[in-house]
């Protein structure tokens, strides 16, 4: 099967990868609560009679097509949605209040089972196995590390393994990626400022974590600004305080999120050990206490094997032509791809999904975001020739 061939073959399928996009755009679901998206690729694996186990990771699915012997290459789609409530006007939104599928897994998930009926269709034509990874919990709950660790890499062994992400950047029939790191080592901030309140008409009676806060999140600039060599990359980013209801109290205590970003683990540990420094030295100064947590998983950076961002994109390159695969800059979101290919050889691409006809211009994460689903076949054609093209080359 050649790129074109497989664009042709996922565009006669659009409708049906739409109409599962659809079903599950409708029905959000938030990391590990995957229940029913789970039970909607299992019923879709179930009439393609493609076998699979399950549960993995919780509520994860791992398929598998092939003989079971040779090579074996990994596909992976993620299945989370976010607790955002979505303002667009789609027939299909959000049936779930606070909830929903505004980071495209929903098209991921699709595309990925587009893919699976694609090969198994054509499984008399490859040597090899072909793994599809159905995971949870990539919007910070670290699914793909829990998949990998319960095994989804082994048995048979994984040699390559490719994940695709929605990217309302670039326009529908582009690609893009990059060789080495990709994706940034990520890192939430969990703070709490304690001091001591009271009347605030007699704040020398009081220890001031407001005020306290205040000096905090400024000295916290100084990170990236003073101490970081200008031509490295890092975030130090505050998003959110709590603290106080009444205009005459001085509360307690405040707290504070934020996340922290470097390009590397080892940029990212630097990164949280200064906040860590310059948190407890300022609090101590104002006579406050500060409590920091880093809580959940550190997310390592995603980097891409250079060998197979340049298979993909010559695979790019010929199913949408040269000029729609680009070579893009890193960026500072995080992935939990990244756990895949700490143990194997793969690449993460991002696929074009904007659309301004149709308002599909919305960044990922915002309540607006829509996704251009005449990108879906392309994602589906992508990861089958992905697949296909590797165990070709595995089996040689
Ligand atoms: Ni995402």
């Amino acid at each position: 099967m050649q790129p074109e061939d497989a664009k042709n073959e996922a565009k006669k399928i659009s409708d049906w990868i739409i109409d599962i996009r659809r079903e599950l755009h409708k029905y959000p679901e938030l990391m590990y609560e995957e229940v029913k998206t789970s039970a909607l690729v299992r019923r879709e694996l179930d009439k393609l009679g493609i076998q699979y186990h399950s549960p993995i990771a919780e509520t994860g699915v791992l398929a598998s097509i092939g003989n079971g012997k040779g090579p074996c290459v990994a596909l992976r789609a993620d299945m989370d949605a976010l607790p955002i409530h979505e303002e667009t006007d789609v027939p299909f939104r959000s049936k779930v209040d606070g909830k929903m599928h505004a980071c495209g897994h929903d098209c991921h998930t699709a595309m990925l089972l587009g893919a699976a009926r694609i090969l198994k269709s054509k499984e008399n034509d490859f040597n090899g196995t072909i793994k599809f990874l159905f995971q949870p919990a990539e919007e910070g709950g670290a699914g793909g590390k829990l998949m990998r660790d319960e095994g989804a890499l082994e048995n048979p062994d994984v040699e390559r393994i490719f994940g695709l992400h929605v990217w309302p950047q670039m326009p529908t029939g582009q690609i893009g990626s990059r060789e080495g790191t990709f994706l940034a080592a990520t890192s939430f901030l969990d703070l709490t400022i304690k001091g001591v309140g009271g009347h605030a008409a007699v704040p020398h009676l009081t220890k001031d974590p407001v005020l306290t806060s205040a000096q905090i999140i400024t000295n916290l600039q100084s990170i990236i600004s003073r101490e970081l060599d200008p031509l490295d990359s890092g975030v130090v980013s505050i998003s959110a305080i709590h603290a106080g209801q009444a205009a005459n109290v001085i509360p307690s205590e405040v707290k504070i999120l934020g996340t922290i970003r470097s390009l590397t683990m080892e940029g990212l540990k630097k990164l949280q050990r200064r906040v860590k420094e310059i948190c407890e030295s300022v609090a101590k100064a104002h006579g406050c206490k500060a409590i920091i947590d880093y809580p959940g998983n550190d997310y390592p950076p995603t980097v891409n094997d250079g060998e197979m961002w340049q298979f993909a994109k010559n695979i790019g390159s010929e199913m949408l032509g040269k000029e729609n695969v680009s070579e893009l800059d890193a960026v500072m979101g995080g992935e939990d791809f990244a756990y895949y290919t700490e143990k194997v050889k793969g690449c993460f691409v991002v696929l074009g999904m904007n659309n301004p006809d149709i308002d599909a211009t919305y960044s990922v994460h915002h309540p607006m975001f829509k996704a251009d689903e005449d990108a879906l076949h392309i994602g589906t054609a992508l990861h089958t020739m992905f697949a296909l093209q590797s165990l070709k080359e595995l089996s040689t």
